[in-house]
C-alpha cells in the first residue's frame, strides 16, 4: 500500500463555512497560492454552483494555482456538477468532488428519498462527472451515521460508474477514533474495487476528535486526509491540517509500524507556521495561545523545570523544533539601519513574491515601524507587509487621530477620514478609548454597521510591540474582517475598523453563500 498520505485541504471550501469565515475572491486567491508553496496535494476551492463570487473563486484559483490538483464541491444534482466542470475547466488539475447523504435521518427528514433513490442519483452524479475530468471524488455526507451494508452498496455502485476517491466524511463529529478506524477497515476490507481507488478521512471536530480520528483511518488504510488550516470549518471545525501533517511526520515509528518504510506527506513543513498566520489574519478567527503547533505558546516555555530541561537538552520537553514549523528558525531581527535591499531579501525568504512599488510602500512603513521599536522581527513583518500590501481599495483613508482620555469624563475622539470627496473631520464620545474612535469613525464614514467582534493582539513581545486588532463587522447578514497595526492599539483598532468599512463598501451587495444551508 502506499506511502504517501495525500492532504486534501479544504479551507476555502468547508473551512470557509465556518460562521464569520467570509472572504474575498482576492483573498482566497491569496491562501490558495499558498497552500500550493505548503505543497498540499488538492485544494477544496469552493462550491462554484452555490453563488457567482463562489465560480469566480474556483474558476480564478484553477487558472492560477498550477501546483496542486484544484477541486470544486457539486451535490448529486446535473446544475451543480455543470458547474464545477466549467468552473474548473481553467485547472491544469481538477477534481468534481460530488456528493449525497447515505444515512436514514438525513434521507428521510433533509432529502426525503428513498435508499435507492440516492443510490441512482449517486452513481448518475458521478458519470456527469466522469464527462469533466477522470478525478471524481464520491462522499456519501453522514457515513458515520450511515448503515453499513447501504454504504458498502453505494460505494460499490460509485466505483463501478467511475468514482477515483472515496470519501468517508464524519459530517457531524460524532464517532471516536476506535469506531472511525473500524469504519475504514470495513469498507477496505469489503467494498470490492476499492482497492484501486483512494480512501479520505473527513472527519469534523465536535468531540474534538477529528485529527485523532482522521489519524486512525489513516492507520487503517485511508491514504488522503481532508483537513483545514487551523482546524477552520463549520461548527467545531475540521481536522487541523497542521496537526494532522505534523503527527505523521513526528511520529515515523508509529505510522511505519509493519510497513517497510514511514508514511508521509508531501508538505513542506517549513511552511506551516506562515500559512496558518495568513489564514487566521485572512479570515480574522484568531488562534489561541495554547492551540497545538501552531499556537503562541505551541514552543514557549515558562516552568523553571521546563525551561532549564529545554536548555540542558531541547528533547526533554519538545517533540518537534519550532523550526520545522518555519518558525524560530527565521526568527532574524531587522532594525532602522537595514536598507532597502536587506528588506527585499528578507520579505522574498519569508516567501513573499512583491513587485518594486509594493516593496517600496511596505518599506516605508518599515521605517516608521523600525524607528519606535528597535527590533523588527519575522511576524512584524509580516504584518506589516499583510497590512501595505492588500488587496482592498482604500475608499477610506485615517489621515489623523486624536483620543483624550482624562479621569472621570467620557474619552473623546476626534479623526480625519480621507475619501474621494475630500478630508471629512468629526469628533465624537464614547465608553472607552476605542468606542469614541469608532464612533467619530461612524460619523466621518457615514457607515455604522454593527461590531460583531474586535480583538487585539501583540505581534511579537515587549514595550514597543506592533498591535493588531481584528474586527468583524456586520451588515444585511454580510460578515466583514478588517484589521489593522500600529505601535499604538487605539491607532490599530482605528485602522481594523477602516479596513471593514473599506471591504464593505468594496464588495458587491449579494449573499455569497447562498446555498450554505444546504451543506
Ligand atoms: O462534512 C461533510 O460531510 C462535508 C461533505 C460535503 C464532504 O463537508
Ligand atoms: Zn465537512
Amino acid at each position: 500500500m502506499e506511502d504517501k498520505v495525500l492532504i486534501f485541504d479544504t479551507t476555502l471550501r468547508d473551512g470557509e463555512q465556518a460562521p464569520g469565515a467570509s472572504l474575498s475572491v482576492a483573498e482566497k486567491l491569496e491562501i490558495a497560492r499558498q497552500l500550493g508553496v505548503l505543497g498540499v496535494d488538492v485544494i477544496e476551492a469552493g462550491f462554484p454552483v452555490s453563488s457567482p463570487a463562489q465560480f469566480e473563486a474556483t474558476s480564478r484559483i484553477a487558472e492560477q494555482v498550477q501546483d496542486a490538483t484544484i477541486c470544486g464541491l457539486a451535490r448529486a444534482h446535473e446544475a451543480d456538477i455543470t458547474s464545477a466542470g466549467k468552473a474548473l475547466a481553467p485547472a491544469k488539475k481538477r477534481r468534481i468532488h460530488t456528493f449525497i447523504a447515505t444515512s436514514s435521518i438525513h434521507m428521510k427528514h433533509k432529502l426525503n428519498k428513498t435508499p435507492a433513490e440516492v443510490l441512482k442519483m449517486a452513481v448518475a452524479a458521478v458519470k456527469l462527472a466522469k464527462t469533466f475530468t477522470d478525478d471524481v471524488e464520491f462522499s456519501p455526507e453522514d457515513a458515520c451515521r450511515s448503515e453499513m451494508p447501504f454504504l458498502i452498496e453505494i460505494l460499490t455502485a460509485v466505483i463501478e460508474a467511475g468514482a477515483t476517491t472515496l470519501n468517508i466524511p464524519d459530517t457531524v463529529g460524532y464517532v471516536l477514533p476506535y469506531e472511525y478506524g473500524q469504519i475504514i477497515a470495513q469498507l477496505a476490507a469489503g467494498v470490492p474495487g476499492i482497492d484501486k481507488t483512494v480512501i479520505s478521512t473527513h472527519c469534523h471536530n465536535d468531540l474534538g476528535q477529528a485529527v485523532a480520528n482522521s489519524l486512525a483511518g489513516v492507520r487503517n488504510g485511508a491514504r488522503q486526509v481532508e483537513c483545514s488550516v487551523n482546524g477552520l470549518g463549520e461548527r467545531a471545525g475540521n481536522a487541523a491540517l497542521e496537526e494532522v501533517v505534523m503527527a505523521i511526520h513526528t511520529r515515523p515509528d508509529f505510522f511505519g509500524k509493519g510497513r517497510e518504510k514511514p508514511l508521509m506527506t508531501n508538505i513542506k513543513t517549513t511552511q506551516i507556521y506562515k500559512t496558518s498566520q495568513l489564514v487566521s489574519r485572512l479570515t480574522g478567527f484568531v488562534i489561541q495561545p495554547n492551540k497545538a503547533v501552531v499556537g503562541a505558546n505551541a514552543f514557549a516555555h515558562e516552568s523553571g523545570v521546563h525551561v532549564d530541561g529545554v536548555l540542558k537538552e531541547r528533547k526533554t520537553y519538545e517533540i518537534m523544533t519550532p523550526e520545522t514549523i518555519g518558525l524560530a528558525g527565521s526568527r532574524m531581527v531587522l532594525g532602522r539601519h537595514t536598507g532597502r535591499h536587506g528588506f527585499a531579501d528578507r520579505c522574498k525568504k519569508l516567501g513573499y513574491k512583491l513587485s518594486k512599488e509594493e516593496v517600496e510602500t511596505a518599506y516605508q512603513r518599515f521605517t516608521q515601524v523600525a524607528d519606535k521599536k528597535k527590533e523588527v522581527f519575522d511576524e512584524d513583518l509580516v504584518a506589516i507587509i499583510d497590512d501595505e500590501v492588500r488587496v482592498v481599495e482604500h475608499t477610506f483613508e485615517l489621515e489623523y487621530m486624536r483620543v483624550l482620555i482624562e479621569t472621570g469624563i467620557n474619552p473623546q475622539a476626534t479623526v480625519k477620514i480621507k475619501s474621494k470627496d475630500g478630508v471629512k473631520e468629526a469628533k465624537a464620545e464614547g465608553d472607552g478609548p476605542v468606542d469614541a474612535a469608532y464612533n467619530a469613525i461612524r460619523e466621518a464614514t457615514g457607515f455604522s454597521p454593527n461590531l460583531e467582534s474586535y480583538s487585539i493582539r501583540a505581534v511579537t513581545s515587549g514595550k514597543e510591540a506592533l498591535g493588531e486588532a481584528t474586527v468583524k463587522i456586520k451588515t444585511d447578514g454580510r460578515t466583514f474582517v478588517g484589521r489593522g497595526i500600529s505601535t499604538d492599539i487605539i491607532e490599530a483598532s482605528a485602522k481594523a475598523y477602516i479596513d471593514a468599512i473599506n471591504r464593505m463598501v468594496g464588495r458587491p451587495g449579494k449573499e455569497e453563500r447562498g446555498l450554505k444551508a444546504e451543506l
